[in-house]
């Protein structure tokens, strides 16, 4: 067990390094996070640096009040889980969701856009750290800074509420 985390997190450790090497500037231009940023209350989860160049799971809409476009990612442990159809998630998986308020093109009126981007939301599977909460942390970033713990007490609830029976994920592939 402790072999098989050391194994997912040592690629992590090494996007570290280099991200360090490279200074703030290659942080920012990779979407990842600048060591020592904080993570995430109740859950202590981090924005996975590098999770900008996973692949999509499915993209969705959401409706005033919020007016979002959004794209949910997977880690490569989510894409094959996905595949294989492994459910629960195994341990490692992480899925991240980018959202954004929905704007008019400026180039053609009939096509929404990204306007501003507003959060990224985080899920780590990790069975043993998670166990009371359906083995998944969680993880709220507006700009790279976690939201509140008031903010973090919903989660589990409305993902726990919905959707038990995919292993608490609402986002199904799209093709
Ligand atoms: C009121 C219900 C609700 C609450 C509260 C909620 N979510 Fe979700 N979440 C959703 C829905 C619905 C989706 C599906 C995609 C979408 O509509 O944006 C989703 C999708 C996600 C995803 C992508 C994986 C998946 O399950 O599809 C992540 C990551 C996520 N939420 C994180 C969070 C975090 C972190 C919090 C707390 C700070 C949170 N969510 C609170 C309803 C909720």
């Amino acid at each position: 067990m402790q072999a098989s985390f050391l194994k997912h997190r040592a690629p992590v450790a090494l996007a570290l390094l280099a991200g360090l090497a490279q200074g703030p500037a290659a942080w920012a231009q990779q979407g990842t996070q600048a060591p020592g940023q904080a993570a995430s209350p109740i859950y202590g989860v981090t924005i996975p640096p590098g999770y900008r160049k996973w692949e999509m799971i499915a993209p969705a809409e959401e409706a005033a009040p919020l007016d979002e476009l959004r794209v949910v990612l997977g880690n490569p442990v989510a894409i094959k889980a996905i595949e294989n159809a492994t459910l629960p998630y195994p341990d490692g998986t992480i899925l991240v969701k980018l959202a954004y308020k929905r704007k008019q093109s400026d180039d053609f009126g009939p096509a929404t856009v990204p306007g501003q981007p507003t959060t990224v939301q985080v899920m780590v599977k990790d069975s043993r750290r998670y166990a009371s909460t359906g083995g998944w942390g969680y993880g709220r970033f507006i700009n790279g800074v976690p939201a509140n713990e008031a903010q973090h007490q919903t989660c589990f609830a409305c993902h726990a509420s919905k959707v038990k029976d995919r292993d608490y994920v609402f986002t199904r592939f799209a093709p």
